[in-house]
């Protein structure tokens, strides 16, 4: 056990599975009371049940980051539970990935509805607290969609590049309040939704090859990597840190192409 985060009052999307459910773990593990929410009610369960249950610093209820009616709930219960968030780790996300001319109007809202408006539906819900107790901090887990484009990922990068351009806004918006926005910028991380990518590949295992191939380092992250990222962010350990992004890819995006 950690103290890097003690006092902290974290409220994390998306923590049922995946980066979200290794950012929860590594955020208790480092003294932070932790809430959380998916829209995965049976997983959300699972996943406090594995941590040992409710306690006064672990919570969460199910709820989907789209309906600021549940978002609003959540808060209410994290601020029961674990006290008002001081933290906010935008987490949940989804791929929407199509041939842009075959994209559907109702992909195209539930790419942007989750991966943008879901993060500013949590940010709107806690800033107001955080600005009256004197600050606070926002992590948005964005991507390295967010300033690179993959062919054939249409419109996910694009919603993750807004997902930066909130960030920043947000970041200079409250600067002078002692409220830090950052994002973090995983490239391929060891988690279902990647699984499911290359399953959607008539050859998943060649899938899975080309995407090792394509990293300097012959892998990719496992999210407890990426979380140990999130807990730095978090931490009082970089208070200037305000309005930027970190990229956590073991260098893929900054390579002309591999060797
Ligand atoms: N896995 C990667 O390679 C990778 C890379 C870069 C960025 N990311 C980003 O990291 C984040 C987490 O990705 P992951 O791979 O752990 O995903 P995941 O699919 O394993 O987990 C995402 C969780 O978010 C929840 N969720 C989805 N939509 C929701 C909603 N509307 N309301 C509440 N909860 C919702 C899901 O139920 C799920 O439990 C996402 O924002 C993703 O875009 C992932």
């Amino acid at each position: 056990m950690g103290d890097r985060l003690t006092g902290k009052r974290i409220f994390v999307t998306g923590a049922a599975q995946g980066i979200g459910l290794a950012i929860l773990e590594a955020c208790l593990r480092e003294g932070a009371s932790v809430f959380c929410m998916d829209r995965d009610a049976g997983l959300l369960e699972n996943s406090i049940a594995s941590l040992g249950g409710e306690t006064p610093t672990l919570g969460g209820l199910a709820g989907d980051i789209t309906r600021p009616d549940d978002v609003a709930a959540a808060i209410e219960h994290a601020s029961l539970i674990v006290g008002r968030p001081n933290a906010l780790i935008n987490n949940a996300g989804v791929n929407v990935f199509d041939e842009p001319l075959s994209l559907s109007d109702a992909d195209w809202d539930r790419c942007f509805d989750i991966n943008l408006k879901g993060a500013w539906n949590c940010s709107k819900a806690v800033l107001p607290a955080m600005l009256e107790d004197g600050g606070g901090t926002i992590l948005n887990i964005a991507s390295t969609h967010a300033f690179t484009i993959i062919p054939h990922t249409f419109p996910y990068p694009l919603a993750k590049h807004a997902l930066l351009g909130l960030t920043k806004s947000l970041g200079l918006e409250y600067a002078g309040r002692n409220v830090r926005v950052n994002a973090l910028a995983p490239g391929y991380v060891q988690t279902q939704k990647v699984v499911d990518y290359w399953n959607s590949f008539p050859d998943p295992e060649a899938a899975r090859q080309e995407t090792l191939r394509l990293h300097p380092g012959g892998r990719i992250a496992t999210p407890e990597e990426i979380a140990k990222a999130a807990v730095f962010m978090i931490s009082d350990e970089c208070p200037f840190m305000n309005a930027t992004c970190l990229t956590v890819d073991g260098g893929l995006s900054v390579q002309q192409h591999p060797a």
